[in-house]
């Protein structure tokens, strides 16, 4: 291998850098360059998850052979818009970097130095049959089904691969809130919100806040995890109301 290459192995920021011309904000470095297992991602809409999750899944597969990257959206058109995300930064390689493709899919793609790049959309009868993944980045992860999630998480058992989630908050509820609310220390946890993008003017954020209005605004670009609209009882109440202490009505013990 190159030296350039070699360098651009050991350092993502710098691949982005150099062979995709891209060049990452400073939240994107730390998320390129994390090195632990479980990775959690709170950010605002267009801060630029999809994209660190492309050059994440190219990185892993053109450095390190036979690697498995699974990259989970919510829904089909999700899946296809992140693997184009992909296909676009493997175009933007200098010609003595593109790496020879054996299998090129809309969703999939596979090298000749048998890493694959796979693009799952939410269902989770598409992602049986998958084992000994080195990389899976679920992008939009609090709108990805639980039962998908639990699905995907025993394909790391074997190959003790990394596991990331990326979103935007869609309320109290599911996987993405719970691991980052209580999934305890195994889990890095990084938070963006839109006045943390450089490419997010306060201008158009005040314009957002006014036509959203609060709720949305606050789950889009802050960050936060707000009730669902529909919901009766708040969160925090629900929460409140568990107790132990409680004997229940109905039941003798
Ligand atoms: N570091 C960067 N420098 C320049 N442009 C960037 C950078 N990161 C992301 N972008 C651009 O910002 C836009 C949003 O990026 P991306 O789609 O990755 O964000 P997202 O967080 O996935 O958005 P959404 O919440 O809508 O899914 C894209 O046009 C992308 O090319
Ligand atoms: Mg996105």
């Amino acid at each position: 291998m190159l030296a350039a290459n070699l360098a651009q192995a050991l350092d993502p920021v710098l691949f982005a850098k150099e062979a995709l011309g891209f060049t990452p904000d400073p939240w994107q470095e730390q998320a390129l360059r994390w090195g632990g297992k479980r990775l959690l991602l709170n950010c605002s809409r267009q801060s630029g998850k999809s994209t660190t999750a492309a050059i994440l899944a190219l990185h892993k597969a053109l450095f390190y052979p036979a690697s498995l990257v699974l990259l989970v959206s919510p829904s089909l058109r999700q899946s296809s818009e992140l693997f184009r995300k992909v296909q676009d930064f493997l175009k933007a390689l200098p010609a003595e970097q593109q790496p020879e493709l054996v299998e090129d899919n809309k969703l999939s793609l596979t090298m000749k130095n048998k890493s694959r790049i796979v693009s799952l959309p939410g269902s989770e009868g598409t992602i049986r049959g998958f084992s000994g993944a080195s990389l899976i980045v679920e992008d939009e992860a609090a709108r990805v089904p639980d039962e998908l999630y639990f699905a995907v998480r025993p394909m790391l058992a074997v190959s003790g691969g990394r596991l990331i989630l990326m979103s935007t908050p869609f309320g109290k509820r599911g996987h993405f809130f719970k691991e980052w609310t209580e999934g305890g220390d195994t889990w890095e946890r990084i938070m963006i919100t839109a006045h943390d993008c450089p490419r997010i003017s306060p201008e158009f954020l005040e314009e957002e806040r006014q036509a959203l209005g609060e709720w949305w605004f606050k789950q889009e670009y802050l960050c936060e995890f707000v009730e669902t609209e529909d919901q009766v009882f708040t969160y925090d109440q629900v929460m409140m109301a568990l107790s132990d202490e409680v004997r229940p009505l109905f039941f003798e013990q």
